[in-house]
């Protein structure tokens, strides 16, 4: 049977399709800017109406949506463009819904990009403090849905924190608004580009006290159990590549919607191998993302979205 693609295409058991894509995108303020992120060939910084444009390619190409990461004007110890009404966010998902209706918007809610300090919560004493920040995230994510955002989706690893958010959506009449959570992530080195993306690192320490431990497996299935318990309607888990075993585990124990982040650091190990002409970029795209999808994961975030589209 594997000897010719035809039959090899009757036995096969994963299939790969644009409906399993979401594109990240960064998006900054002003407008004609696109800026190329060193460390991830292909990506930008966009101004709003690139994103425009973007979102027109996505629809194109049959991806149904995008995860939006804003760059903001300004930063402080609190967040505040997190949850201002004329924040870079709140700004691109308006723009978006009006221009290109058809296009999901998932939104990113966290504080790591609009901290001065760089962390994804409010700090006191060197500490993050929970309660006080699951608050502040409850408010950017009304006030992403008020914008029009179609989907929530926490990345902050704050205890309890989809539960406040649920509450608060509710309260705001958003109770048709799904939420998207970053259940299992973990502390991980592969988000390395996306920090230079976001302009997010952490300015002291680490964020080892909040993201989980990489050894570890059955925490992971604690907070993917306790955040649909608290009314999660995806779950995920992040990063994608080095952790398939999770994804697995997590398809396997809760039968429930499941992304994974194929992350920036998966996506510039591939990207430079291929520069150097050490790897076929094409093929790596497909069997790394294939793989992804083998393992369990129902959709992918990813930033070879529009090239795997355009290939599928
Ligand atoms: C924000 C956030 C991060 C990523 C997604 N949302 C960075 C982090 O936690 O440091 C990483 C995505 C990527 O590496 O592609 N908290």
């Amino acid at each position: 049977m594997r000897r010719t693609e035809a039959t090899r295409r009757m036995v096969r058991e994963t299939r790969l399709s644009p409906d399993n894509l979401i594109y990240p995108m960064f998006v900054t303020h002003g407008s004609n800017s696109r800026v190329e992120i060193p460390s991830m060939p292909d990506c930008y910084q966009l101004s709003i109406d690139g994103i425009l444009r973007e979102a027109e390619d996505l629809v194109r190409l049959g991806v149904p949506a995008t995860i939006l990461f804003g760059i903001p004007a300004h930063k402080d110890s609190v967040g505040s463009e997190a949850y201002a009404d004329d924040g870079i966010i709140q700004r691109t998902a308006r723009a978006l819904k009006e221009t290109v209706p058809d296009l999901l918007v998932i939104t990113d809610v966290c504080l790591c990009e609009y901290t001065d300090h760089g962390h994804c919560g409010v700090i006191a004493d060197g500490e993050v403090l929970n309660d006080a920040t699951t608050e502040l995230l409850a408010k950017e994510s009304v006030s992403h849905a008020r914008a029009g955002a179609d989907i929530i989706a926490p990345s902050d690893m704050m205890d309890g924190r989809i539960g406040v958010i649920r509450g608060a959506l509710d309260d705001a009449g958003f109770d048709q608004t799904p939420i998207m959570a970053y259940s299992a992530k973990y502390s991980s080195a592969f988000y390395g580009p996306f920090r230079d993306a976001a302009d997010s690192a952490p300015q002291f320490g680490d964020r080892r006290s909040y993201q989980m431990d990489p050894p570890n497996v059955s925490e992971a299935l604690r907070e993917v159990e306790l955040d649909l318990q608290e009314g999660a309607d995806i779950v995920m888990v992040k990063p994608a590549l080095p952790y398939l075993d999770i994804i697995r585990a997590v398809k396997d124990r809760y039968d429930a919607p499941l992304a994974a982040y194929n992350v920036s650091g998966e996506y510039a190990m591939l990207k430079a191998a291929a520069r150097l002409g050490w790897l076929d970029e094409e093929r790596v795209m497909v069997e790394s993302v294939t793989a992804i999808r083998r393992a369990g994961a129902d959709m992918i975030l990813t930033y070879f979205a529009k090239a795997l589209a355009a290939l599928l």
